[in-house]
């Protein structure tokens, strides 16, 4: 039943994991089975000690199994609608995005008011800020009325630098200088800027996978590739399987999510980020570091972005104000360092500056502490919006689905039974008036074809509940 293929380009230790993964599937090793030992593992699949025990601890690491001290590891019980990512039978290759006219229609559903918004990540509607935005607005045109209607400087507004710069050393202590500030267009230009300022056409990039579909287009726009490095639902990229691929391809950036990435909202732990900062530096390898949802963690300390914790050189972090405050105003901002001049020459050649009024009122909501107060009572709000969807996800639909555990942000990823088709369910559900998104926009290479992601980004309402129970009831007959 065991055995490994030398020939095959897939690393022996994932093989292992395969194999063991394939015997859990299929029911052979059950919950609380002790695995074969190492010994016996690496004598029946023909493989080295070490490489089985590589093979133990990342199972581990990804919960499907538990060790116990002087006894052997066992296969892990699952708590009711616990995630746990697919494993791959065959390493990722960087790749061209597969599924643009999905993608399209997507945003069809997104862009569309008068249906359900579960389809888009847009944590701010929770709890609107709009009252004490427009307070601020009206201050800004009380003392600034005719400089608030021109042209802001390429980098953006110092006031708002500074206050960016101030919210950093505020949440995580971290000294950010205003001038290695660049304001943008929404996350998505911050993105757009630091990956375009590192990697050129041709280029392959690192990628979580699942990630957000926004990236992706990204990539492919600029005409380089994606290549997908493995997450695990509690901790997010897996860096083991980041340096080997760092090894087998010429990687130039790595473009990650490192707090509460889109869509499984969770975040890479602190000594993993610190790990991070060293592999990036030993394979002279950049990072794009999207920190949008940042301020949005239910609970506990916010993490710390990686470009604090060395190689600063190599490090562009992105932010946004889109998540926390208002995603029409259209302001996000990279915090660029040493190459901020290239990153100004860019945002100059492609849209000039950003839009000043945003940026005047923006800069006056955080000097006046609404900013945070704001934060304080948006969070309360997604968490329980989070914990509503979760009980009715594991009400009404069938047992076989698994959720992620957010520990922040606005989304949940579900895991539905395999023969439903995520397409087909987003086509059905765009029809009864709910939109949602598709596992397949998550990887360039369209898998994830029995995954959705579900928002509870918005006001709580009748209406959210009465779509996820239809949602649950479809998915009961597409897996009928
Ligand atoms: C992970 C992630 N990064 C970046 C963005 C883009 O942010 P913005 O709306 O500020 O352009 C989004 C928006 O959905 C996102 O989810």
């Amino acid at each position: 039943m065991l055995n490994v293929d030398k020939q095959c380009d897939t690393f022996l230790y994932r093989q292992v994991i395969d194999l063991i993964t394939e015997n859990m599937e299929s029911g052979t090793l059950l919950p609380g089975d002790r695995l074969p030992s190492l010994r016996k593992m690496s004598r029946t699949a023909g493989v080295s000690i070490p490489t089985v025990r590589q093979a133990y601890v990342e199972l581990e690491r990804r919960r499907r199994v538990e060790s116990r001290p002087q006894s052997g590891f066992y296969v892990r019980h699952l708590a009711a609608n616990e995630l746990v990512l697919p494993t791959r039978t065959t390493a990722a290759r960087p790749a061209h995005l597969h599924c643009r006219s999905l993608m399209e229609r997507v945003y069809d559903g997104i862009n569309n008011p008068d249906l359900v918004p579960l389809g888009i990540a847009n944590p701010s509607m929770a709890k609107s800020a709009a009252k004490t935005l427009h307070r601020a607005m009206k201050r800004v045109m009380a003392r600034a009325e005719e400089r608030s209607l021109g042209y802001a400087s390429t980098l953006g507004e110092p006031s708002l630098r500074r206050q960016i710069a101030y919210h950093y050393l505020d949440t995580v202590g971290a000294q950010v200088e205003p001038d290695e500030i660049c304001i943008t267009n929404g996350g998505q230009e911050a993105l757009l800027l630091a990956l375009s300022s590192v990697a050129s056409a041709g280029d392959v990039i690192a990628v979580e996978t699942p990630t957000y579909h926004g990236m992706l287009e990204l990539i492919d726009s600029l005409g380089m590739l994606a290549v997908e490095i493995e997450t695990c639902p509690e901790e997010g990229v897996t860096l083991e399987q980041l340096e080997r691929t760092f090894k087998k391809h010429p990687v130039k950036v790595c473009m990650f999510s490192t707090t509460l990435g889109n869509p499984l909202g969770v975040s890479l732990p602190d000594e993993e980020r610190t790990r991070l900062v060293k592999l990036l530096e030993d394979y002279d390898v950049a990072l794009v570091e999207d920190d949008v949802y940042g301020d949005l963690r239910f609970d506990g300390q916010r993490p710390m972005p990686v470009q604090f914790l060395g190689g600063k050189a190599r490090i562009l972090t992105c932010g946004s104000f889109s998540k926390t405050a208002a995603s029409g105003y259209r302001i996000g901002w990279v915090v660029a360092g040493e190459r901020i001049d290239e990153i100004a020459r860019r945002k100059r050649a492609f849209s000039c500056s950003s839009g000043y009024l945003q940026q005047l009122t923006l800069a006056d909501f955080l000097a006046s502490g609404d900013y945070n107060r704001h934060l304080k009572s948006l969070r309360p709000v997604l968490k329980r919006n989070s914990e509503r969807m979760q009980a009715l996800v594991a009400e009404h639909f069938p047992s076989e689905t698994r959720t992620s555990r957010p520990a922040g942000g606005s989304v949940l990823w579900l895991e539905l039974p395999k023969m439903v088709d995520a397409e087909k369910l987003f086509d059905a559900a765009m029809a009864a008036g709910i939109s949602i998104a598709p596992g397949h926009i998550f990887s360039p290479c369209a898998c994830y074809l029995n995954f959705i992601r579900l928002s509870f980004g918005h006001p709580w309402t009748e209406k959210t509940e009465e779509a996820i129970k239809w949602l649950g009831q479809q998915v009961a007959k597409l897996a009928a």
